[in-house]
C-alpha cells in the first residue's frame, strides 16, 4: 500500500471508531496519537518523503492527525468524561433543588415561651439529671417511704431498693426522675437564698401511652425562696405568667389541693382559652382548665435543703408543658407530639402554628 492508501485506511479507521467508555476513548487515543499510534507512524514518514513533496504530504498528514484529535474529543464527550465548559454548566432548564428547613418541636417552642416569661422577670434557668436519686426525687420533697409514687407501678427504677429492708436503703434506689421538682431540691442544697429559678426538662412516669397520657413527658417547675415570701407574690406571678402566655383577658383561679412538698397547696386553673370561660369539650363544659401545681415550699423541705425555714419562706410551682401547648395548639392526641411525623412537625414553623 503506498501512503496515501495507508492514510486513507487509517481515516477510516478514525471515522468508524466508537468508544462509550473512558477506558475505551483513551484507547483510542493511544492507538492513533500515542508515541507507537498510527497517525504518529505515518508522521513519522514524512522524513522519508522527497523534499519537493514534504509541503503536500505535510499538509496531508497534518490533516489526518487532526481529525483524530477531533474524533478523540467528539469521543470523550459522548463518554461522558470531557471537561467542556457546557458540561460544567450543567443543565439551565432543570428545576431548582428545593431547600427545606427543619423548625423547631412544638414542645421546644411552648418550653422556651415559658422560659422566656420567668427570665424576663428574674428567674434563673437550672437543670438537673433525669436519672435521679431518692433523696432528690422523693425523700427531701417529704414523700413518705410508702407513698404511692414509690411504688414500681408508677415509677421507672432504674436500681431498686431491695425488699428486704425499704427505708434503710431507700437512697441507693435509682429512678427516673418523676418530676423536675427534684431540681428543686438540688438548686436549694447548692445555693444560698434569694433563689429564683426554673427548671425545664423531661420527665418519666411508668403509664400506659394514650391520647391523654405518655410515659415521658415534659414539665417547668419554679421555685423563689427569701424571706417573707407570701402566698399572695405566688398567685401574683402566676397570673403574670398565664397573662404573658395566653392573652390579658385569662384569669386563674387556685383551688386548695395537696402535695407533700407544699403546705399549703393548690391546684392552678386558667379560664378555657377556647370557649373564653363560657364552656366546651375541652374544659369539659366548666369554664376552667387545670394547667398546674403550686404551693408554698413545706418548712421540712427548707430543712432538709438546709435553709432554716424561721427566716426563710418560698413558693414552687409544677406545670406540663405537653399541657399548656394543648391549649395553645389545640392538639388532643399527646402522642402526636412524639411520633415525630413531618407532616405534623412542618406545621409549627417561627414559633407560630400556621394551621
Ligand atoms: N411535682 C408535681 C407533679 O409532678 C407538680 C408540682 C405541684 C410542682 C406543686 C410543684 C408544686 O412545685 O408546688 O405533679
Amino acid at each position: 500500500m503506498n501512503l496515501e492508501e495507508r492514510i486513507a485506511a487509517v481515516e477510516a479507521q478514525i471515522k468508524d471508531a466508537a468508544a462509550t467508555t473512558a477506558d475505551a476513548v483513551e484507547a483510542f487515543r493511544v492507538d492513533m496519537l500515542g508515541r507507537n499510534g498510527k497517525v504518529t507512524g505515518l508522521l513519522d514518514e514524512l522524513k522519508q518523503v522527497p523534499v519537493e513533496q514534504k509541503k503536500l504530504w505535510g499538509q496531508r498528514l497534518n490533516q489526518l492527525k487532526n481529525s483524530a484529535k477531533d474524533r478523540w474529543e467528539e469521543l470523550q464527550a459522548g463518554a461522558g468524561t470531557a471537561n467542556t465548559s457546557q458540561q460544567e454548566a450543567g443543565d439551565g432548564t432543570r428545576p431548582a433543588l428545593t431547600e427545606s428547613t427543619g423548625s423547631l418541636h412544638p414542645i421546644s417552642i411552648v418550653r422556651q415561651r415559658i422560659v422566656d416569661v420567668f427570665t424576663r422577670i428574674g428567674y434563673t434557668v437550672s437543670q438537673g439529671p433525669e436519672v435521679e436519686d431518692d433523696h432528690h426525687n422523693f425523700g427531701a420533697l417529704n414523700f413518705p417511704p410508702d407513698h404511692p409514687a414509690r411504688d414500681m407501678q408508677d415509677t421507672f427504677f432504674v436500681r431498686p431498693i431491695s425488699c428486704s429492708s425499704e427505708v434503710e436503703n431507700a437512697n441507693e434506689a435509682l429512678a427516673l426522675r418523676t418530676h423536675t421538682s427534684s431540681v428543686q431540691v438540688r438548686v436549694m442544697e447548692s445555693g444560698k437564698p434569694p433563689i429564683r429559678t426554673i427548671s425545664p426538662g423531661r420527665v418519666y412516669r411508668n403509664e400506659a401511652i394514650s391520647a391523654r397520657a405518655h410515659c415521658m413527658f415534659h414539665q417547668v417547675e419554679g421555685l423563689y425562696v427569701d424571706k417573707g415570701v407570701s402566698f399572695a407574690e405566688l398567685k401574683g406571678t402566676l397570673d403574670h405568667f398565664a397573662k404573658s402566655l395566653f392573652g390579658p383577658e385569662v384569669k386563674i383561679r387556685l383551688r386548695p389541693s395537696y402535695f407533700p412538698f407544699t403546705e399549703p397547696s393548690a391546684e392552678v386553673d386558667m379560664s378555657c382559652t377556647i370557649c373564653g370561660g363560657g364552656g366546651c369539650a375541652v374544659c369539659k363544659h366548666s369554664g376552667w382548665v387545670e394547667i398546674m401545681g403550686c404551693g408554698m415550699v413545706d418548712p421540712a423541705v427548707l430543712s432538709n435543703c438546709n435553709i432554716d425555714p424561721d427566716i426563710y419562706s418560698g413558693f414552687a410551682f409544677g406545670m406540663g408543658v405537653e399541657r399548656i401547648a394543648q391549649l395553645i395548639y389545640r392538639v388532643p392526641d399527646l402522642r402526636l407530639y412524639w411520633e415525630n411525623d413531618v407532616r405534623f412537625l412542618d406545621q409549627f414553623t417561627d414559633g407560630a402554628f400556621r394551621g
